[in-house]
This record gives C-alpha cells, sequence and structure tokens, in this order.
C-alpha cells in the first residue's frame, strides 16, 4: 500500500558510514509513494554518490548553496516550505552539534533552519561520541526543539566496537515515518486536559510536601495527543519540563486545589481527560505565614487535610466525556485499580506496577496495564513513555462513544 502518497520528504544525509543505507532508505520512502528530496552535506558525498541518489529519488541531489555549472542559487527556504517531513539519516554527532547551534554552513542546516515541517533525526555515531556529554546535550536542545530523534540502537559499530551509536534500520525508520502522518489526524477536533506532574502542598513559604513525579509521562501524552491534531490543555505541577507542540494551552499550578480549580475549568469543553498527575492526598491545614523555626519547638506536628480528588470530581459530573485516570499501586495492584476505576467514574485505568523497575517516578520508561470500565485488559511490555503515550491515547481512541 502507497502510506506515503503525495507526501513531500526532504532526506538529509550526513558524513557517516550509515549513508550506505540511507539509499536503502530512500528505496523504501519511494517505494512507499513519496515525492523524495536528497540534500547531502559535502561529506556525505565521500560515502554515498549524489549519482545513485539522484536516480533512486529522480530528482538532483542538492549539496551546495550554488549549482556548480550555471552558479544557480539553490533556494533552502522553498525547500523548507515544501517539505512535509524533514528526516536527517544519518546524522552525525557534527551535524547534530550544528543543528543545535544553528550553525548554518551548509545546504542541509539551512533547509533544517527553514523547515516549517516536522523534523526526524536518526543519529549514527560510534559509542563515546553518542556518550559525550556535548551530544547528550546537543540531542536534548533538539529534543526541546521539537525535533524527533530516532534512538540509535545497540549493536556492532563501524569501529567494530560494540554498544549504542548504530543507526536504526531503515524499516524502523520508514515505520516512524508513517506513523508520523498516520497519527497526524486522528484527534484532530478533539478536545483533550492532561494533568501532569506532582502537587506542593505548603507548609511554610520555604516547605512544602510533594513527591518525586516528574510530570514526563503526562507531557508526553500531551505531545503526543498534540500531534494528532487535538487541542491540548495541560494543567501542570511545579516541573521542568517544557512544552512544545503550539497545539498545547499551558496552566502551571503548584496544589491540589490550584489543580482542581484549573481541571475543573477546561474540562467543561473537553471531550475527554487524562489524569496522570500525582496529587497530593493530603495538604497542611494552614501554611504558616512565616518561616517555622527550629528554636521555637521542640517537636512539630503538623495536621493535614484531606485534598480534593480530582478524578473523582470530574467524573461525578462527566456524562459522556471520557476520563482515564492512572493507578501506582504497590501491592494488590490490578483489584485496587479497579475499585479506584469504579469509586473515580473513569473509563478507563493505566495501572504501573512500582515492583517493575522500568516503570514509576522519573523515569524515562513505563510499562502499563490498560483496563476499560467494560472488562477489556491489555499488558503492554516496558516502553519509553513516548511510546507508552501512544499506546494509551491509541487505547482511548477506541473507546466507544469517544
Ligand atoms: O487514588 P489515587 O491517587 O491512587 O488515584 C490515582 C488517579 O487519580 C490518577 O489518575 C490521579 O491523577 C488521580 N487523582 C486525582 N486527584 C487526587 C488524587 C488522585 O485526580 N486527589
Amino acid at each position: 500500500m502507497q502510506t506515503l502518497k503525495g507526501k513531500h520528504i526532504v532526506l538529509g544525509i550526513s558524513g557517516g558510514i550509515a549513508a550506505y543505507k540511507s539509499a536503502y532508505l530512500l528505496r523504501l520512502l519511494i517505494k512507499a509513494g513519496a515525492e523524495v528530496q536528497v540534500v547531502i552535506t559535502p561529506n556525505g558525498k565521500e560515502f554515498i554518490t549524489p549519482a545513485t541518489l539522484a536516480a533512486l529519488s529522480g530528482k538532483p541531489v542538492v549539496s551546495e548553496f550554488f549549482a556548480a555549472n550555471t552558479g544557480e542559487w539553490h533556494s533552502h527556504v522553498d525547500l523548507g516550505l515544501w517539505s512535509d517531513l524533514m528526516v536527517i539519516a544519518p546524522a552525525t554527532a557534527s551535524t547534530i552539534g550544528k543543528m543545535a547551534g544553528g550553525v548554518a554552513d551548509n545546504m542541509l542546516i539551512t533547509t533544517y533552519l527553514s523547515a516549517k515541517s516536522h523534523v526526524m533525526v536518526a543519529p549514527a555515531m560510534d559509542l563515546d561520541m553518542w556518550a559525550h556529554p556535548s551530544t547528550q546535550r546537543n540531542i536534548a536542545t533538539l529534543e526541546h526543539d521539537g525535533v524527533e530523534i530516532i534512538q540509535p540502537a545497540s549493536g556492532e559499530l563501524a569501529s567494530h566496537l560494540t554498544g549504542k551509536g548504530r543507526m536504526q534500520e531503515p524499516e524502523e525508520i520508514l515505520r516512524r515515518v508513517e506513523l508520523y502522518f498516520s497519527r497526524n489526524e486522528s484527534l484532530k477536533g478533539k478536545r483533550i486536559l492532561v494533568t501532569a506532574g506532582p502537587t506542593y502542598e505548603d507548609i511554610d513559604p520555604v516547605r512544602f510536601i510533594g513527591n518525586y513525579s516528574s510530570g514526563k509521562m503526562g507531557f508526553a501524552i500531551a505531545e503526543e495527543a498534540a500531534a494528532r491534531g487535538a487541542e491540548v490543555t495541560l494543567v501542570a505541577g511545579p516541573v521542568s519540563l517544557q512544552t512544545v507542540h503550539p497545539r498545547i494551552r499551558r496552566i502551571d499550578v503548584r496544589s491540589a486545589r490550584q489543580m482542581l480549580e484549573a481541571a475543573e475549568e477546561a474540562f467543561e469543553v473537553c471531550d475527554a481527560a487524562i489524569l496522570s498527575a500525582a496529587v497530593a492526598d493530603y495538604a497542611p491545614e494552614h501554611c504558616h505565614v512565616s518561616k517555622i523555626k527550629r528554636e521555637n519547638i521542640d517537636g512539630l506536628e503538623l495536621r493535614l487535610v484531606r485534598n480534593p480528588d480530582i478524578a473523582a470530581a470530574l467524573g461525578a459530573s462527566k456524562g459522556k466525556r471520557k476520563l482515564v485516570g492512572f493507578a501506582l499501586e504497590t501491592d494488590h495492584e490490578h483489584d485496587n485499580a479497579l475499585v479506584k476505576m469504579e469509586r473515580k467514574g473513569l473509563d478507563m485505568i493505566v495501572l504501573n506496577s512500582l515492583r517493575n523497575p522500568l516503570a514509576g517516578f522519573n523515569k524515562d520508561t513505563n510499562q502499563v496495564t490498560v483496563i476499560k470500565s467494560d472488562g477489556y485488559e491489555k499488558e503492554y511490555p516496558a516502553k519509553d513513555k513516548r511510546d507508552v503515550a501512544c499506546d494509551i491515547l491509541d487505547e482511548l481512541e477506541c473507546i466507544e462513544g469517544f
């Protein structure tokens, strides 16, 4: 099936040994129906010839700012506008660094800087170069800028060393490209509320009760929902994460009460809410106006009062709207999750067990079991939280009446 029919893809190739695989990737993209324009760096041409790439793509390969024979200027701006997706494979440490720093000294980087489309990067380098703090810093910068990183695989490298740094296989890159285009519109017209992160309950001006939630799961859900076309309201507790997608409206809050207020207001116009925040169950009855002094008291008793249950509050008035909650349990996970789903009026609960070392707070991975109110259940393997976000949204999209 021509899954990419009519799609304009800019394939950027930089100078790494994995460039030989780019010819095969190009072939796969063309076979899937895409129109592909290759942009190659000067070093890339040392690894694969423009003649091969031009023959496979049916278009002259762009590399220099000016055509050698005619002196004609190649417009990276036009290319940037033409592209529906830019894929840079392989991306060397140098290209990644230039992208992160905006060093526009070749056509690939100028095209990247003018691209209005989504950009994917498939890094390829030796394991030590990949692990180097500067590469990791640059990767983090690109992620912050909204670039999708196709993480390199582990295995044998061109240096004959073994480790992480191999470019993903062309079939896997094609799968990510197809996924990008297939997910693009599935939530168009839907409005989704996501809560994320911890809440902080103030004790005095310098102390609070909080928890280890990083907000990564909720932020990944918000990004994925927006990428699928939804209008997203993200109510976030105190976290150090950035939002990237322009369709995410972010409301920062601190306490459970503030989160309830913001969530209730946003939920009124939403079709669904996904409540991934780790809301503190209790808050100090009073927040001291000035810092509690150690020398004034021997022991200290804090009276805590129950916080509102945001999920239960939204569940009580949800009508046809769908509600997804999370359960993080240390024991009797399954039974507790079922009770929680019923009590809070959820349509679906995402269970992650703290027993699994790949699940839980402040990790990049999660391992979940999805349970729905109609009795459906599915246990997923441990995955990157961004992939878990895809699974959760796929499951939400399948709920009848959504
Ligand atoms: O009861 P428990 O905290 O385990 O429930 C977890 C689910 O309920 C999560 O979806 C969480 O976001 C939500 N919750 C909430 N308000 C609370 C406590 C939990 O919305 N006060």
